[in-house]
């Protein structure tokens, strides 16, 4: 059978370019959204090709980056510098990231960017038709390209159009105070299928609908003009066959070659995440500096692995945030160190999939506390990693996760003292209950990974398209 064409479209591609003296660096992009789409890209299931910018200005090396990139089925999106600074600095990441993540006091908004956030938007429209043939499948992701949907429509009416949030999407209380959320709302109606992470995300989508623009609702559908627009919940999961393969090379390492041999403290609590204000790093180092002051016979014997990995530099707010992590971390092993320990290791890089499964298998507990997260996949590929069943989650009750992953223990992010119960809770948990608790969390994520939640997703996506040419 004829391979289904899917084209991915998402701010980012899987890799990131700079362009150096003519030169081309190439990395792979950081973040949840990239994570589960990697493996769907490469995959030989279907014909997949993504749509992104590619992180390179000015004609020349753009046409060159994207003769480059064609045989890895990515295409860039040409875009100016100053427009997308103020789509994706100023639109995207001052004004619906912290809005969607409940920070509205980190709300920067200045007219100028919406028209830049448009502008870009339909740059990326643009392309997509560009490389769109009939009987493609668009599928459009995140909240940097929300107008992308309604865009194509408008051009295209008849191709196949869903589209994938994976941030929070917050209580029409909160969505109604943005300044452009009628647009924004219409942008997304443009596809046939929305999904989010969650029920509750799904619920205050439709909220905002109905009370923005008295949209008539059955169950999961909204009528918008001559169309149905579906809505549904789709909790990405992880890539746990590439994962399982690092484990597998880890396994077969001879001892003085396995990454990280210097780390062997009786106890060890790893926190890896984008250093972003959303995900409660400072908190978190409180915390631990709770659970030690509290339990001093674990000062000496715990450590906490801190990886935070560089993110949205441009931004100022970043800047004061790394800052402030990084004047806890002095503090806190300026009051606890000692020659020969000391307890919190801070990296601020980025690390290869080698080193963060490694990470994973040396830690016996995750640290996963966002103050709010649209789902996070730390928690996860955290359980997909710990092949030995052990090992115990902490994880806010804010991070989508939360709903799917019971047998963790549950913790208000802002909450600092219960956190660092919640530390010792795990620390001196029976090897029973913390290998019963992994046990229940591996059934489910190894079960529900990144390529079921895409056929999942796409099985949705097909039934709409076919009642569709039914009724017609
Ligand atoms: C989150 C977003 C993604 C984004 C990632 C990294 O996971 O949902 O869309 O790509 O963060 O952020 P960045 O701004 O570096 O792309």
């Amino acid at each position: 059978t004829k391979k289904r064409r899917i084209l991915i479209i998402s701010n980012r591609l899987p890799i990131t370019v700079k362009e150096e003296n003519g030169t081309f660096d190439v990395r792979p992009s950081a973040g949840g959204l990239v994570a589960g789409l990697r493996g769907i890209h490469q995959n030989d299931n279907d014909d997949t090709w993504w749509i992104g910018h590619g992180g390179v200005f000015g004609d020349d090396p753009f046409t060159r980056l994207r003769r480059e990139l064609e045989p890895r089925k990515l295409v860039p999106v040409p875009i100016d510098q100053t427009t997308y600074d103020g789509y994706y600095n100023g639109m995207a990441n001052n004004v619906i990231w912290p809005q969607f993540h409940y920070f509205p006091s980190m709300m920067h908004y200045q007219p100028r960017n919406w028209e830049a956030f448009e502008q870009a938007n339909r740059a990326f429209a643009d392309t997509a038709l560009e490389v769109a043939k009939p009987g493609d499948w668009i599928w459009v992701h995140d909240y940097q390209l929300m107008l992308v949907p309604q865009m194509l429509r408008e051009r295209a009416p008849n191709l196949r159009i869903s589209y994938f949030h994976h941030i929070p999407f917050p209580s029409s209380e909160i969505f109604r105070t943005l300044p452009n959320r009628v647009a924004l709302l219409r942008g997304l109606l443009g596809a046939d299928l929305i999904g989010f992470h969650t029920y509750d995300y799904v619920r205050h989508f439709i909220s905002s609908a109905v009370r923005l623009l008295g949209k008539d609702v059955y169950l999961d559908e909204i009528t918008h003009g001559d169309r149905m627009v579906k809505v549904g919940a789709f909790p990405l999961g992880v890539d746990c066959e590439s994962i399982n393969a690092v484990c597998e090379e880890l396994d077969h390492l001879a001892p003085p070659q396995q990454p990280f041999q210097e780390l062997n403290a009786p106890l060890v609590m790893l926190g890896i995440d984008r250093l972003d204000y959303t995900k409660g790093i400072p908190e978190r180092l409180e915390a631990f500096g709770r659970f030690l002051r509290k339990n001093p016979d674990y000062i000496g014997k715990a450590v906490l692995v801190q990886l935070c990995v560089p993110s949205r530099q441009k931004i100022p707010s970043y800047g004061e945030l790394r800052a402030r992590v990084e004047r806890l971390v002095g503090q806190l092993n300026g009051e606890f160190g000692k020659p020969g320990y000391t307890p919190i290791h801070y990296l601020y890089q980025s690390f290869s999939q080698k080193d963060v499964v490694a990470l994973y298998r040396k830690a016996q507990i995750a640290l996963v506390t966002p103050l709010r997260d649209g789902l996070n996949l730390v928690c996860k590929e955290f359980v997909a990693a710990h092949t030995d069943e052990d090992g115990v989650v902490i994880l806010s009750e804010l991070a989508g996760a939360a709903t799917e992953m019971g047998e963790a223990l549950s913790v208000n992010p802002f909450d600092v003292e219960d956190m660092a119960a919640a530390m010792l809770r795990a620390a001196t948990m029976e090897p029973a209950e913390r290998q019963s608790r992994m046990r229940g969390l591996r059934k489910r994520i190894l079960e529900f990974d990144n390529y079921v939640w895409c056929q999942t997703f796409l099985d949705s996506w097909a039934n709409i398209t076919e009642t569709r040419a039914d009724k017609s």
